[in-house]
């Protein structure tokens, strides 16, 4: 067998270059010649694969309209556009289907490729959010005996991109010798079943899939979204919702028009959507605060600040643990919880806790999803169907219960909504129509 340091490479060295790989989902336009496009699906070549088969197909693409075609179809991930190649893979079905042998082969060379291209200076991103695949077929001209599994885009790199590498878990956390361990946080629930048949498990159809904030708890919804905001990198824009938009504009404008000044806390920003709209918005004088359950969250919401061109010296930071916020008794003058009530565990002592750290007079704002909306009929007859969010369970609330819930622990001073409908985005109801909008909203002081 070759030793790699015959070869007179540092072994160490070469896996320390390799660690260094990481999605990159911006680009420069300058082109990649062929021949080193070439040169990567031929270093691909070597990966092993189920009987040897090499059922693996790449087809390349650098036609700018095939691209737009491309990213049209997925409806996301734009940076196939942006990419001056990109691979698109697939395999030819009818071998190697038992534990999806031939899927795994595709795989293997899929990432050989994205090394191969690393070394070679080149940046790469994997999408399997390819979209219908039968219209990429289509488009592409590949039987429909063939399955497409996803596009790497390979570029250079766009200077000032996102630097920080996705959080990896612990070799703790992924490891065991002997027998299974694995840290319980990172075992999450599923409906109770006598087994889980991997093929009826879906995206958008998941029968086992459990949304209660309260069966997940505290410890298991960190987990998940202190890994999965680097499903995107923390670029400038990222997790801004194209059709929701107009409504955070709108609930943060709302926000900031009463309750801008003094110490303001923004709780479990995720990928930080919110926190540059309050920045954007925050008076000269004012504090943010942001709490999220991890740091991995922290560190990306900083790095998005800072490619959206703000300033993270205006925010301070704290990781929150099992629903208890790291600040003093009478901290705080305002805490937003935008889109949050609905996705924590044990509500009403998250409330009182939220209340201990309000000053008497101060003000908690919450924007929350509202089950009796047409968005709700959505999250019954969709969402809730799939498997759960990225950024963790959640189920929207009734308004009524709600307001109640609230009401317990605080003064209610106001409650509206926002978009009854959806061509009616960011507009906001009172009176009967705001129980019925997407968003239902409650301003709620501290009283003693
Ligand atoms: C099978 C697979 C599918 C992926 N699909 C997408 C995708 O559709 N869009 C995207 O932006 N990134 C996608 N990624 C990239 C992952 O988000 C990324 O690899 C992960 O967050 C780890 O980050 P890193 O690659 O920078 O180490 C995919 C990666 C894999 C392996």
């Amino acid at each position: 067998m070759m030793d790699i340091s015959e070869q007179q490479l540092d072994p160490e060295a070469v896996l320390r270059l390799l660690a260094r790989r990481r999605s990159v989902r911006e680009f420069q336009t300058k082109t990649v010649d062929r021949t080193i496009i070439d040169a990567i699906i031929n270093d691909a070549r070597e990966a092993p694969t189920s009987c040897n088969h090499q059922m693996t197909h790449v087809v390349a693409v650098s036609d700018v309209q095939t691209k737009e075609a491309l990213v049209a179809i997925a409806g996301a991930n734009k940076h196939i556009v942006q990419a001056p190649v990109v691979l698109v893979l697939c395999f030819q079905k009818g071998w190697n289907h038992n534990k999806f042998a031939v899927v795994q082969s595709a795989a293997i060379m899929g990432y050989h490729m994205c090394l191969s291209a690393h070394l070679r200076g080149l940046a790469t991103v994997w999408n399997a959010g390819i979209g219908n695949q039968q219209k990429v077929g289509e488009l592409l001209h590949i039987p429909n005996q063939f399955e497409i599994i996803g596009i790497i885009c390979i570029g250079y790199e766009k200077e000032g991109t996102a630097k920080k590498k996705a959080a990896r878990r612990p070799l703790a956390g992924i490891r065991s010798w002997d027998t299974f361990h694995r840290p319980a946080a990172s075992i999450y629930p599923l409906k109770k079943a006598a087994s889980y048949p991997y093929d009826a498990i879906r995206i958008d159809n998941n029968t086992f899939s459990i949304f209660s904030p309260d069966v997940w708890g505290w410890d298991r919804i960190a987990d998940l979204r202190s890994v999965a905001v680097y499903s995107k990198s923390p670029i400038k824009g990222v997790y801004l919702s194209r059709r929701f938009e107009k409504e955070m504009d709108a609930e943060v404008a709302e926000l900031m028009s009463q309750h801008t000044s003094g110490k303001l806390l923004e709780v479990m920003p995720y990928g930080g959507s919110y926190t540059t709209k309050i920045l954007q918005a925050l008076q000269e004088d004012s504090e943010l605060h942001i709490a999220e359950l991890s740091q991995n969250n922290i560190d990306f919401v900083e790095e998005r600040v800072q490619q959206d061109g703000l300033h993270t010296e205006r925010i301070q930071t704290a990781v929150f643990e099992r629903g208890i916020l790291p600040y003093a008794d009478n901290f705080f003058d305002t805490v937003f919880l935008p889109q949050v009530y609905e996705s924590i565990p044990r509500r009403h002592d998250f409330l009182k806790e939220i209340h201990r750290v309000l000053k008497p007079g101060g003000r908690v704002v919450c924007t929350i999803r509202n089950m009796f909306s047409w968005f709700g009929v959505y999250y019954l007859k969709r969402e809730r169907r799939g498997q759960v969010k990225n950024f963790g369970p959640y189920i929207p609330r009734m308004p009524f219960f709600s307001k109640r819930a609230i009401a317990h622990i605080f003064h209610i001073e106001s409650d509206f909504g926002f978009t009854l409908l959806p061509n009616l985005v960011g507009k906001k109801e009172t009176g009967l129509a705001k129980q019925c909008s997407r968003l239902y909203c409650i301003v709620a002081k501290k009283i003693l």
